[in-house]
């Protein structure tokens, strides 16, 4: 697409919405109550909002390679932080997809430069589910899979901070992992189970 043709398709989106609701916009402008917030790859084919049917205010939104919540990331928890505690989300969301380049790159022996940290994060899930993943012998499969943990292994990142932990007490705030199925458009649901994980790693990880 040529950039260019962005300023085109902003007026065509800006005449299509005030046909629909002369008011969008001034409605647009008084805030935003998000119920959700949701932290997905910055893979410029899983489209958020568009693949979930929502709505601008709808969703709080946070991308970035292989949707990671790794905890010194001041980026990822600045997020959480206002999404949990000032824009009240009840859900957080972490939305990973089959082929993701990010987690294909952690698969391999490559020294990746200023990405090397990042990945690193994949490779320590990988190191977790070691056992699981070696016994996959499809590559393919393996690799669908270590996408799959990755989610898991961020739902847990999630669950061990205090932003987290004190919703889920104070209102019942969730967290889910999905995986967007590149192949076929579905999302599918790991039905990442909340409060055993918790209990799981609560002896450590316990904030209050
Ligand atoms: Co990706």
């Amino acid at each position: 697409m040529d950039i260019k043709k962005v300023f085109e398709n902003n007026e065509k989106w800006i005449a299509e919405k005030l046909a629909i609701d002369k008011d969008y916009f001034s409605k647009l402008s008084k805030g935003q109550n998000p119920e959700f917030l949701y932290i997905g790859c910055s893979d410029s084919r899983v489209t958020a909002e568009d693949l979930m049917g929502v709505k601008p205010g709808e969703a709080f939104i946070h991308r970035n390679i292989a949707n990671l919540v790794n905890n010194i990331d001041l980026n990822v928890m600045s997020v959480l932080n206002y999404a949990v505690r000032y824009l009240k989300v009840n859900h957080v969301v972490v939305c990973g997809h089959y082929n993701c380049g990010g987690v294909k790159a952690a698969m391999q022996a490559a020294d990746l430069g200023v990405l090397n940290p990042w990945l690193r994060n994949i490779r320590d899930v990988y190191r977790l589910h070691k056992d699981e993943l070696n016994n996959i012998s499809d590559l393919d499969l393996r690799y669908n899979r270590l996408v799959e943990l990755n989610v898991q292994e961020q739902c847990v990142n999630l669950i061990k901070t205090a932003e987290v932990q004190e919703a889920y007490k104070e209102r019942g705030l969730t967290v889910h992992g999905w995986v967007f199925d590149i192949h076929n458009g579905k999302l599918i649901d790991l039905k990442i189970d909340f409060p055993k994980i918790l209990e799981h790693i609560s002896e450590i990880y316990n904030l209050y």
